[in-house]
């Protein structure tokens, strides 16, 4: 991400690959990032609005965290709050978002690879020690650095992260020249080869153009390339396929699973769509009003999820849905932040809420269901095959958003 244009609504990705911890320093931790309990707010004229309520997940090193739920359940006030990017009204009100750089030793198999050199200009903090991101003073050299450099950020219209005035060459070097102790001539060099690699065509000569006078799809292949140019630990794609029609989205999204194999980045993936998570995300944490619902690996969650919202979602499925005249979703609209329900904030539209149990109290906490698996449902052990077969969606939308 260039530093220069923040976007105004930003959106997450997070990957890995199997092997890609190799290219890490072994004493560096398997958490390349640590969220706990972080709670931003909104204060509108209407009053506070808890857009991120507790929430807590913990991104693998060198593996896809999908970030996954409906428009408006808070996935892109968490990538934004992570980047720092949360501004007036808004306010990370508590919790900590702890970074743990794996530091000088990783990138050994992207140099390999031929993606690009690893070689900050900065100094990476002590192995072992994680830097708490919300702590940092706004001004701060290590946020400077976090930013663009450490962490990146694909955001879902590409325009907002490019300048129409520069060409993409130039907005690529910069982003090169902040980060990096190269020459002019060097980053220029490195801006071609990375255009090549996120698939464009005759990259020394795209290099000079505008991005105006690129399409859609190559426009987003130019910002991932932005993003991926520094070779950041972290990559932050928030819905980064929505503004794409459908084949060019594949496109993307095969393009992006390929390079995160290739660079071992650990990737925080934002989506509302489970069929993107289970094409490309190894890991799942699923936000229903500003809360982790339910979180696993990708397997686990798409074979036997436990929480109702998630076992809605994917009952609403085109592929679970071919039987159907019209795609299904979910009963019920989402109910406003600032009128939160009581007792479980799903209730309202779960098929298997029971009441005077589920409309009650505070909101359920994330329980261990397994090991690496947890679910927020006071019900989660009681709900049968049989009851989730009965469940019923509803017809008439275009799916879920
Ligand atoms: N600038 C803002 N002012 C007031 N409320 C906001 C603002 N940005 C976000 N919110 C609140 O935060 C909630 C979560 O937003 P967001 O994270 O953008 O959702 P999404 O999951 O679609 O990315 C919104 O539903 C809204 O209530
Ligand atoms: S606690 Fe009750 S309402 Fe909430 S998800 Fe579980 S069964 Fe549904
Ligand atoms: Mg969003």
């Amino acid at each position: 991400m260039s530093s220069r244009h923040t976007p105004p609504e930003p959106e997450v990705i997070d990957s890995c690959s199997p092997d890609s911890s190799s290219t890490s320093s072994p004493a560096a931790s398997d958490t390349v990032l640590d969220v706990r309990e972080l709670r931003v707010s909104f204060f509108t004229e209407e009053g506070e609005v808890r857009a991120v309520d507790g929430v807590s997940f913990a991104m693998k090193r060198g593996r896809i965290l999908a970030l996954v739920g409906e428009s408006g359940c808070g996935k892109s006030v968490t990538s934004y709050s992570i980047l720092r990017l949360i501004q007036k009204p808004g306010k990370i009100m508590g919790g900590k978002i702890l970074f743990s750089p794996a530091g000088e030793g990783r990138g050994t198999r992207a140099e390999d690879g031929g993606a690009g050199q690893v070689l900050h200009s900065h100094s990476t903090p002590a192995l072992g020690t994680p830097i708490d991101i919300t702590a940092l003073a706004e001004n701060s050299d290590e946020l400077f650095h976090l930013r663009g450099g450490q962490i990146s950020m694909i955001f879902q219209e590409p325009m907002t992260a490019l300048s129409p005035v520069h060409t993409v060459g130039n907005q690529i070097c910069e982003a090169i020249l902040l980060h990096q102790n190269l020459s002019k001539a060097e980053a220029r060099a490195k801006a071609v080869e990375m255009l090549g690699k996120v698939g464009i065509p005759g990259p020394e000569k795209r290099i000079d153009q505008y991005p105006f006078e690129m399409s859609g799809g190559m426009r987003q292949r130019v910002v991932i390339a932005m993003a991926l140019v520094c070779n950041p630990e972290i990559l932050i794609a928030d819905e980064p396929t929505t503004a794409l029609d459908v084949t060019i989205q594949a496109q993307i999204m095969g393009l992006m699973k390929g390079l995160q194999r290739d660079l071992g980045t650990s990737t925080l993936l934002i989506t509302h769509d489970l069929g993107v998570v289970a094409q490309l995300a190894d890991d799942v944490a699923v936000m229903y009003l500003g809360r982790i619902v339910e979180r696993g690996d990708v397997r686990t969650l798409m074979k036997h999820p436990k929480h109702p919202y998630t076992i809605m979602l994917l009952k609403s499925l085109p592929s679970m849905a071919l039987n159907k005249a019209r795609l299904p979703s979910i009963k019920g609209t989402i109910p406003s932040l600032k009128e939160m329900p009581p007792g479980c904030p799903f209730h309202p539209r779960c098929p298997f809420a029971v009441p005077g149990r589920c409309d009650i109290g505070t909101p359920p906490p994330l329980e261990d269901v397994d090991q690496d698996h947890a679910a927020a449902c006071l019900r989660w052990r009681e709900i049968t095959a049989e009851e989730i077969d009965r469940a019923d969606t509803e017809t008439g939308s275009e799916g879920n958003d």
